[in-house]
């Protein structure tokens, strides 16, 4: 294996989209951001200089970080961040992962425009468990706001209302052709008679989204860095923080083809509408050629959705093998959802707050890995609530029980724990799917459901055989997801909702894992250049 350097000057660079220019932050002036490309069992180190006059972090999404927590990313809970004019070196192992994940800054709303693609390629001479592709392009889908971004959380914030919807969607970087304005767009260029494998991330700040290609199928073969058992589908469902890789396989003949992101959103909210095109362009056809489009699915359609989540199967062959724990140690029932609490000098006199269990997630000053390795007290707690503080029942009609109490509470795990963790939508306010993301872990979705989960009947149905393993998993709306992960790495991970917003809001908790016994189980000691807060 070898040992990769990047280097990330974080810099402003003036950017046009949608008629109009305006600073924003990239990673080497580009957005989106370079791609990291390793293999299996690589070493990689970053050094990200901060140019900007924002606090910064990145992440390194899926990637699992086997005791070196430290270089994980989110601030204040694994880093302090790094300050302008400061860098810092993230320095991990890809260990036991190969496929598409993704990095993004972790601190404020800055991953809008500071992120990337990390294509981790199987050890040498270990082939796909597909046939190998002609070749492989990036897909980064996206959001874009005409206004500054930081300012559009922080009024939300002021007011305790909803912050504004984005202006566009983006595959990689560009909404589309845009009536009245010049405008360049993602091309993919092919050749007839072969396959091609898209690795496509939901980069977006706050939507799920529909990807579709007019005229051609998709064979989905990996979602989060994990192999999948192959499945055709014309459409992909996709939330942010999610990676899907679909085979495509071009026909004998000619033109060009419109490829499309469009928003999934089941809750009744403004989103943003507009869908982001590109061109599928096979060789030989004019430019001047008609494009053929495609239809998108109604931004409601949770059927759609719901087929496609459903289909999803780990490959679980002799070489990868699905290793769901079946012995658990903590059952855990987690409600999600929003809810509203008391603030004088809001717009109603109240804002939205989002939680777990009813705790409103406040980050702390300095970061808990920090304070867990140097025993810090004051900083955590560690008495999480495993279940909810009244038992839950969802009715389908407005909960009562909005109020949310403030905390930075931790779950504790020893070493090699086993976990199931129940994720409950409440439906508070308005039900709506939540994208909840582990750091540190994969884990296996062995169930799911609509409605109230049962724990006497539900568990029966779980799929521990070939569930699928990711790092993401969409709650659906109204109902409920089961996950099982083994807890092999300590350190301090963070679990929250991948909708930014919803982050902001406090639908965030993490779990602490104390060290094992063994020589390999312990978190190795922070870097010398980690960050000072
Ligand atoms: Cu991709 Cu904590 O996030």
């Amino acid at each position: 294996c070898m040992v990769r350097h990047y280097k990330f000057n974080v810099v402003l660079k003036n950017t046009t989209r949608l008629c109009s220019t305006k600073p924003i932050v990239t990673v080497n002036g580009r957005y989106p951001g370079p791609t990291l490309v390793a293999r299996e069992d690589d070493t990689i180190l970053v050094k990200v200089v901060n140019h900007v006059k924002y606090n910064l972090s990145i992440h390194w999404h899926g990637i699992r970080q086997i005791r070196t927590g430290w270089a994980d990313g989110p601030a204040y809970i694994t880093q302090c961040p790094i300050q302008p004019g400061q860098n810092y070196v993230y320095n991990f192992t890809l260990t036991g992962q190969r496929g598409t994940l993704w990095y993004h800054a972790h601190i404020l709303w800055l991953r809008a425009t500071v992120h990337g693609a990390i294509v981790i390629l199987p050890k040498r001479d270990v082939p796909y468990p597909f046939p190998k592709p002609h070749k492989e392009e990036i897909v980064v889908l996206g959001e874009w706001w005409k206004s500054d971004v930081e300012a559009v959380i922080n009024e939300a914030l002021k007011s305790g209302l909803a912050p504004n919807v984005s202006d566009a969607h983006t595959i990689n970087g560009h909404p589309g052709p845009v009536p009245g304005c010049p405008s360049k767009w993602y091309t993919l260029p092919v050749k007839p008679g072969k396959t091609y494998m898209l690795r496509i991330i939901n980069a977006a700040l706050n939507e799920e989204l529909f990807f579709k290609i007019a005229g051609h199928q998709l064979t989905v073969v990996e979602v989060d860095a994990t192999y999948v058992k192959p499945f055709k589908t014309d459409t992909i469902v996709i939330a942010p923080g999610q990676t899907t890789n679909v085979l495509v396989t071009t026909h004998r003949g000619g033109g060009k083809y419109m490829v499309a992101a469009s928003p999934f959103m089941d809750a009744p909210i403004a989103i943003d509408n507009v869908t982001a095109t590109a061109t599928l362009h096979y060789s030989g056809s004019l430019t001047s050629a008609a494009t053929t489009l495609t239809s998108t699915p109604p931004k409601n359609a949770t059927s759609v959705a719901t087929n496609f989540i459903s289909s999803l199967r780990s490959l679980n062959s002799k070489q990868y093998p699905a290793n769901v724990p079946l012995k658990i140690d903590h059952s855990l029932l987690f409600t999600v959802g929003l809810g509203i609490n008391p603030c004088p000098t809001c717009v109603n006199g109240s804002r939205v707050v989002a939680s777990i269990n009813n705790v409103t997630f406040v980050m702390p000053k300095i970061s808990l890995l920090q304070a867990h390795f140097f025993n810090i007290s004051g900083v955590f707690t560690s008495d999480f609530p495993g279940n909810p503080p009244v038992s839950f029942n969802y009715t389908s009609t407005q909960v009562t029980n909005f109020a949310t109490k403030q905390g930075t509470r931790l779950y504790r795990l020893a070493y090699n724990d086993t976990v199931q963790l129940v994720l409950q939508d409440t439906g508070m306010i308005t039900p709506e799917n939540h994208p909840l993301h582990l750091h540190g872990f994969n884990f296996f979705e062995v169930g799911r459901g609509l409605g109230n989960f049962n724990p006497k009947e539900d568990p029966k149905k779980f799929n521990l055989v070939d569930p699928v393993e990711r790092n993401t998993i969409g709650v659906p709306s109204g109902g409920w997801t089961a996950i099982r992960f083994r807890a092999d790495n300590p350190g301090v991970w963070f679990m929250h909702c991948h909708l930014e917003v919803h982050t902001t809001w406090g639908l965030k908790m993490a779990f602490v894992v104390d060290n094992g016994e063994g020589p390999n189980e312990s978190l190795l000691p922070p870097p010398s250049d980690f960050p000072k807060c």
